[in-house]
């Protein structure tokens, strides 16, 4: 059984997908379940991954890290993601870009998560 918003890995292939329709049944790729990706709220380590928003007038400024993560070819943050009043936005990064995303600013409460292609998911509730 999945859940909307979930999002799903395929530790052979590195398939990532997110889950946009609930259902029963088990996502399965390359002949095995995929990883079910749980997203961290707290830092460990020297990297920083914990989305960092700042929020003005005009914009919802995110920034993946106190100290900006790496931006490598082997090991950056692939996107950035606003979950807020039933919809999804997302900023997909590339390596040599800064680890940063800016939104509109949504009225009500919302969830930013940040995918690292070595660490995994994170998100915070603003
Ligand atoms: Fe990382």
């Amino acid at each position: 059984m999945t859940r909307l918003n979930q999002i799903y890995k395929c530790d052979i292939c590195t398939n990532v997908v997110e889950v946009i329709h609930s259902g029963a049944g088990e996502l399965v790729c390359c002949g095995q379940s995929m990883k079910l990706m749980v997203a961290k709220t707290k830092d460990q380590g020297q990297e920083k991954h914990t989305p960092v928003v700042e929020k003005t007038q005009d914009q919802l400024i995110v920034k993946i890290g106190s100290i900006p993560h790496p931006m490598e070819s082997e090991h950056y943050i692939e996107w950035i993601e606003l979950l807020f009043d039933n919809k999804v936005k997302r900023q997909y990064l590339k390596p040599g870009q800064e680890p940063k995303a800016i939104f509109s600013p949504p009225q009500n409460k919302a969830t930013v998560r940040a995918y690292c292609n070595v660490h995994g998911l994170w998100h915070v509730n603003i």
